[in-house]
């Protein structure tokens, strides 16, 4: 990754992870630019009872996992694979490092990358869904990219109203917008319509009171964690605006794509939260020499 030193003391971890995913993408003949979908969710699921933020009376969203598993990401209690123990590893730092302290920004993780395709999303979900199976936790996964809605689009939910329409103050409740799944603790809350002023919205204090209201609005007594997934932090303001809002941000980069000047003006970008992991997505499977076990 270069001699950056504030890259450099996070390369173990991101090392690890690239290697489970590029190994994933190995296994399934992809090349590295490979594209996988999730399939949207179809049909309502059978209820989880989760004691969740109050929303309007409708059927959670349906999680396949067995579907999810196959497309290759990874599923709470699906079969351990290397990408799944890395995940894990993301993770465990993640909750080590955002919830303790507590605070506005406690448990806010935002996930941005230099430049477009580099794998935002795919990390996102995959942590989402990773998180999903801790116990005493609510996890809210958020399209906070309302220019390629494809967290919403993954779910069925690309056009839905969302997190842009609360940031308009449209007199939407949180609970109007916000997601049940049929994943006990998973909630989601889709992007909304792509606004032109997202950026100076997400800088707004509104923002803000619809972080809080995601951390609070839970009726247990649970830690929550939100996952932002944002637009590329050199493609507009939002990963910049967002920045301010989180306790610590991923910054995922693209093995042999991403350039470390575009990744050091990207990171110069993200001072709102100086707490910053990367993550090298789809390095070659044979750097590393992971194994399966068990
Ligand atoms: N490690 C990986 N293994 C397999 N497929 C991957 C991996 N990382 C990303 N992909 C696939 O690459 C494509 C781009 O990934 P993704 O959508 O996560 O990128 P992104 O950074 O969110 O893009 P955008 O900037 O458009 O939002 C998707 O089809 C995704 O499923
Ligand atoms: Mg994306």
């Amino acid at each position: 990754m270069g001699s950056d030193p504030e890259v450099n003391k996070q390369e173990f971890l991101a090392e690890s992870l690239a290697e489970r995913l590029a190994r994933r993408m190995a296994e399934s003949g992809g090349d590295g630019s490979a594209q996988r979908a999730l399939p949207p969710a179809s049909g309502s699921g059978s209820g989880s009872g989760q004691r969740g933020i109050t929303v309007t009376e409708r059927q959670p969203l349906r999680i396949d996992l067995a579907e999810l598993e196959a497309a290759g990401f990874v599923t709470p209690y699906g079969r351990p694979t290397p990408l799944t123990q890395e995940v894990r590893a993301v993770k465990r730092r993640l909750l080590a490092s955002t919830l303790p302290s507590g605070g506005a920004r406690a448990g806010i993780v935002l996930v941005t990358s230099p430049l477009p395709r580099e794998g935002k999303t795919f990390l996102s979900l995959n942590l989402a869904l990773s998180l999903s199976a801790e116990r005493e936790l609510n996890v809210v996964l958020v399209d906070a990219d309302s220019r390629r809605r494809t967290l919403g689009a993954h779910f069925g939910l690309a056009e839905a109203p969302g997190l842009t329409d609360l940031l308009a103050a449209d007199g939407r409740g949180l609970g109007e917008v916000v997601r049940r799944t049929t994943l006990a603790n998973l909630s989601f809350l889709p992007s909304g319509p792509a606004d032109a002023q997202a950026a100076e919205l997400m800088a707004a204090k509104q923002m803000g009171r619809v972080l809080a209201g995601l951390a609070a609005g839970f009726h247990d007594q649970r830690r929550t964690m939100i996952i932002l997934d944002a637009p590329p932090a050199l493609a507009g303001g939002e990963a910049t605006a967002l920045s301010l809002w989180a306790a610590r941000t991923v910054v995922v980069v693209k093995s042999r794509e991403t350039t470390k000047r575009n990744l050091a003006r990207a990171l110069s970008l993200l001072q709102g939260c100086t707490d910053i992991d990367c993550v090298i997505n789809m390095v070659d499977a044979e750097v590393c020499g992971l194994v399966e076990y068990g």
